[in-house]
């Protein structure tokens, strides 16, 4: 999975709110963090690459907290489960298993008809899947994975870069290439994002 284009400043210490439900008492900076939750997503990754899934147990309500549970749960208390305050991104907290189940009925349609070619599937999943924000944080993430789940195990297509191409010139421009990216499918034109999920 690509990078992650919300890391701040590594030191900076996390919050008292930031730290609601973490694990690690030893964590104290973003930095740490961020490690920690790495080391826990790429057991998730093994978990993930170990595993056949059919499309019909993928797209369920249960299989979106599974992934988030194998992301994060070394890490959070709250791993696998939906938030229960609302922030100023995503939808209103009790929206959130309506908006969901509105998307994995959505998706099953685009599959099942043949609505989109499969990468604007898993892109347009990505896209409005962060945009709902169902668990307090690591949504980008979780995003991705499922992003990269759908593409692979339903249609048996190469995974995702995620821009990490262009991310290792460290120049900025895949951070304004992203953003650009995400303004274009905020209004409904996906193609920007899925150039960039294949960079
Ligand atoms: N206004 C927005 N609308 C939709 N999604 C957004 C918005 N702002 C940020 N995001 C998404 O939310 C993600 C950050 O959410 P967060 O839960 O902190 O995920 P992570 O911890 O994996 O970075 C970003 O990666 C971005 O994709
Ligand atoms: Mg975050």
């Amino acid at each position: 999975m690509g990078l992650d284009f919300e890391l701040a400043d590594g030191q900076t210490p996390l919050t008292e709110e930031e730290k609601d439900g973490l694990l690690i008492s030893s964590i104290t900076t973003h930095g740490e963090l961020d490690e920690f939750e790495q080391l826990n997503i790429e057991k998730a990754i093994q978990w993930s690459l170990s595993r056949k899934f059919k499309k019909d147990e993928i797209l369920t309500e249960a299989f979106i907290k599974l992934v988030h549970k194998k992301m994060y749960a070394e890490v959070w208390a709250w791993a696998g489960e939906f938030r229960r305050t609302n922030k100023n991104i995503g939808v209103d907290m009790h929206q959130v298993p309506i908006q969901l189940r509105l998307l994995l009925d959505d998706c099953e349609y685009w599959i099942e008809k043949g609505i989109y070619p499969p990468d604007e599937i898993a892109v347009r999943f990505k896209h409005r899947i962060v945009s709902i924000h169902c668990f307090s944080n690591g949504n980008g993430r979780h995003s991705r994975m499922m992003g990269d789940l759908i593409i692979e195990k339903i249609f048996e297509r190469p995974v995702f870069t995620w821009g990490a191409t262009i991310s290792l010139k460290q120049d900025g421009g895949a951070r304004r290439e992203y953003l650009a990216a995400v303004k274009s499918a905020d209004k409904n034109d996906f193609k920007p994002l899925m150039e960039f999920a294949r960079k």
